[in-house]
């Protein structure tokens, strides 16, 4: 049965006191660290092509749907990253509430999220700073710009692989080694990224409004093709499914609980936050967006962006999308490794992976090492990986955990209804479940072939558990010895 012990939640805060990371971070950076993470590729190109694809100018309700989606999920993070702030972030609260296996399980699976997010992003990142370097005239060699398992076109229109992309690597390395110098360091570079990428979405939207022709608004929800997910209201859902990729991050906010200055007040404003703030940007940018251009012109477009800029006198418009897409594409790289080496901090700290996850810089106060081990291992799969196979699984790895963190928050109220909790849920058991069941229904509109990757994912993590991780746990031991003084 020590497979679903609990971690008791006096044992966990009692240690988070140990702790060695720093506490610097301020509502202000927090809410930063949200955005930083949550705007970035996701906006820029899915908004275009869930509209053609999908919804129609009904895309803007789709942003909401997806919101809401994410509210639920976000209040229930709330309640549990002012319960318990601590670094594991969904892990954390797993184990606290129903057990090892399931704690491990929910921290395997956020590397969906996160490590593997990062390598996505940091894929996109090289293809739009090799376009950005080809409109200066510099070209580089495709071997050097894709895996082997990418194409890319040549000038000619003839299609060769690549070896190595390099510049995939470039960024995860220096964005690595700015997380090692430390969390201050780190959040100051994400907070100037912020405020470009935010200063050109809130440009984008002030001058496009402008020129939105009404018509392109009719008919608002396109008719449903006879297939599901093809326009009407079943277009909307499907569309809401696509563009939650474009909102994951909030939940990162809650991987930085101990190295808040104030967790307790702090935590829900800067989760909350950012995503409210994201929300309202998304759904206008949406708005702007299809009001520019019919919907239908941005089916099958490389850079739906530049269709829409296209329709206003502004041809500068562009290069600045282009630079807040690398600020944007930068920064989630940033919260998204960041959040994963402090979730691997925590799963460390309780003896589930090795003990390198958790050592401590002594003069940057940073988990160096590991770090460096996610340098070493990101890198190397944005150089080589068939990215494409996985770029869903960061949605379907985030879904998950959003499911688990909502169940958690019905399971906590039960098991222990007397623990302080600085911020509360609204309407509980309603909002959860509702949490559950929303987000649940996205991974369902994932399909099978994302369920199945997911689940191999989950195997292949419970050979770890159960080669390393059980035979490790601090919390096994423990109780065994505390079987042993019992006999
Ligand atoms: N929300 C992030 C993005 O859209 C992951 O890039």
């Amino acid at each position: 049965m020590s497979l679903f012990a609990t971690k008791p939640l006096e044992r966990i805060l009692a240690e988070a006191g140990e702790h060695t990371l720093r506490r610097t971070l301020g509502p202000g950076n927090l809410v930063a660290l949200g955005i930083g993470a949550i705007i970035g590729a996701g906006l820029f190109s899915l908004t275009g092509i869930a509209a053609a694809e999908y919804a129609g100018p009904a895309i803007a309700l789709s942003f909401v749907l997806a919101a809401i989606g994410c509210a639920l999920a976000g209040f229930c993070y709330s309640e549990f990253a002012t319960m318990i702030p601590i670094a594991g972030s969904a892990y954390t609260y797993a184990y606290a509430t129903m057990g090892e296996l399931i704690a491990w399980i929910i921290g395997w699976d956020l590397v969906l999220e996160y490590a593997v997010g990062a390598s996505t992003v940091s894929i996109s990142w090289s293809a739009y700073v090799v376009s950005f370097l080809h409109d200066l005239g510099i070209e580089l060699p495709p071997a050097l710009i894709a895996s082997p398992w990418q194409p890319v076109q040549l000038p000619n229109g003839q299609q060769v692989y690549g070896v190595i992309n390099l510049p995939a690597v470039f960024i995860v390395v220096v964005i690595s080694c700015l997380l090692i110098a430390g969390i201050k360091e780190s959040a100051t570079a994400n907070a100037i990224m912020v405020a470009i990428k935010v200063a050109v979405v809130v440009v984008f939207i002030a001058v496009g409004a402008w020129f939105i022709k009404p018509e392109n608004y009719t008919p608002f929800i396109p008719p449903n093709t006879g297939t599901f997910g093809e326009f009407g209201w079943s277009g909307i859902l499907k569309a809401a499914g696509v563009i939650f990729f474009a909102y994951i991050g909030f939940d990162a906010v809650s991987t930085a609980a101990q190295e808040a200055r104030n967790p307790q007040k702090d935590m829900p404003v800067g989760i909350i936050g950012s995503l409210a703030i994201c929300t309202v940007l998304y759904v206008l940018f949406a708005v702007v967006m299809t009001g520019l251009a019919h919907y239908t012109k941005f089916k099958g477009a490389a850079a739906p962006v530049a269709v829409a800029v296209a329709q206003t006198p502004y041809g500068w418009l562009g290069a600045l999308i282009k630079l807040a897409i690398l600020a944007g594409l930068t920064s989630v790289i940033l919260v998204m490794l960041l959040g994963q080496s402090r979730i691997f901090f925590s799963m460390s700290r309780d003896g589930l992976l090795p003990k390198v996850f958790s050592d401590i810089h002594p003069r940057f106060r940073t988990p160096w090492r590991s770090n460096l081990l996610l340098m070493l291992f990101v890198s190397l799969f944005s150089a080589f990986a068939p990215i494409s196979a996985v770029g869903q699984m960061t949605s379907i790895g985030t879904l998950f955990a959003f499911v688990i963190v909502c169940a958690g928050i019905l399971v906590m109220r039960k098991t222990q209804p007397d623990v302080p909790r600085p911020f509360r849920t609204p309407w509980v058991p309603v909002v959860p479940v509702l949490g559950i069941l929303v987000n649940a229904l996205m991974i369902y509109g994932l399909g099978w072939s994302n369920w199945l990757r997911l689940l191999l994912w989950l195997a292949l993590g419970l050979a770890i558990y159960f080669g390393y991780g059980r035979r490790h746990s601090l919390l096994t031991a423990s109780r065994q010895l505390q079987l042993q003084k019992g006999d």
